[in-house]
């Protein structure tokens, strides 16, 4: 299956896609975590992302469109992917047709996670996550590690994602709003969006989502 994960900041989608990719089988890439891993080892391309991040704006599409397509190209997605904050806006939605229509492949589902934005911002605000992996991901009350401040799944550091401040999230939401919310128009048109609530424990909105996606 290729999927793509999208909603609000905060909204769950890292959470879900890590649960949604192993019960599909499928390989969760995710462009903030590229970024991410490439800020920690301090490549050129994490160099030129850090400062678009730090404010909250995406990171232009020359930059953010090669590096998803590097990594779509690997042998493990070859069967399908699930994509998570990729595409964040309509110019990356084309760029994305383009790379599925030249290699003659196509879209299952766009999911999208509808959560309101006095829970986004509690999510964001208690998020804590792993310097080794920002694949692992908990939250101070929600979704607390069994020792405070140690990741549960390899025992790295959490710390609080410089991102995740007040002022950056209210950017970020406004990005949101402005640049990616139009792609979900734009899937629309293609028959290709499922809309469900994010609202709920983990496990539930798990179940939703896979619920959604085999219909
Ligand atoms: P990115 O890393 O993609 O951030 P985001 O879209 O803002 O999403 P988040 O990671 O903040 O949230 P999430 O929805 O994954 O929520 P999570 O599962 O962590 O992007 C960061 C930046 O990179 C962008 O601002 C941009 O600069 C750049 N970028 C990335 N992709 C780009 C692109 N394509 N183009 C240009 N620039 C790009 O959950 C949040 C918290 O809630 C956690 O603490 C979690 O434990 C908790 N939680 C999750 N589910 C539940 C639940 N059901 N109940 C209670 N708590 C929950
Ligand atoms: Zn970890």
């Amino acid at each position: 299956m290729r999927i793509v994960l999208v909603g609000p900041p905060g909204a769950g989608k890292g959470t879900q896609a890590a649960f949604l990719a192993k019960n599909l089988d499928i390989p969760h890439i995710s462009t903030g975590d590229l970024f991410r891993a490439n800020i920690s080892q301090g490549t050129e391309l994490g160099l030129k992302a850090k400062a678009f991040m730090d404010a909250g704006d995406l990171v232009p599409d020359e930059v953010t469109i090669g590096m998803a397509k590097d990594r779509m190209e690997q042998p493990d997605a070859v069967n399908g992917f699930l994509l998570d904050g990729f595409p964040r806006n309509v110019a990356q939605a084309e760029a994305l047709d383009a790379v599925l229509k030249a290699e003659g492949m196509e879209l299952d589902a766009v999911l999208d996670l509808e959560v309101p934005e006095d829970e986004v911002v509690k999510r964001i605000a208690g998020r804590r996550i792993c310097r080794k992996d920002s694949a692992h991901v908990f939250h101070v009350t929600y979704n607390a590690p069994k020792t405070e401040g140690v990741c549960d799944v390899c025992g790295g550091e959490l710390y609080q994602r410089d991102d995740d401040s007040e002022e950056t999230v209210r950017r970020r939401l406004e990005v949101y709003h402005t640049q990616t919310e139009p792609i979900i128009d734009y899937y629309r048109a293609q028959n290709l969006v499922v809309t469900i609530s994010a609202l709920g424990k983990v496990d539930e909105v798990t179940a939703k989502a896979m619920a959604a996606l085999k219909k």
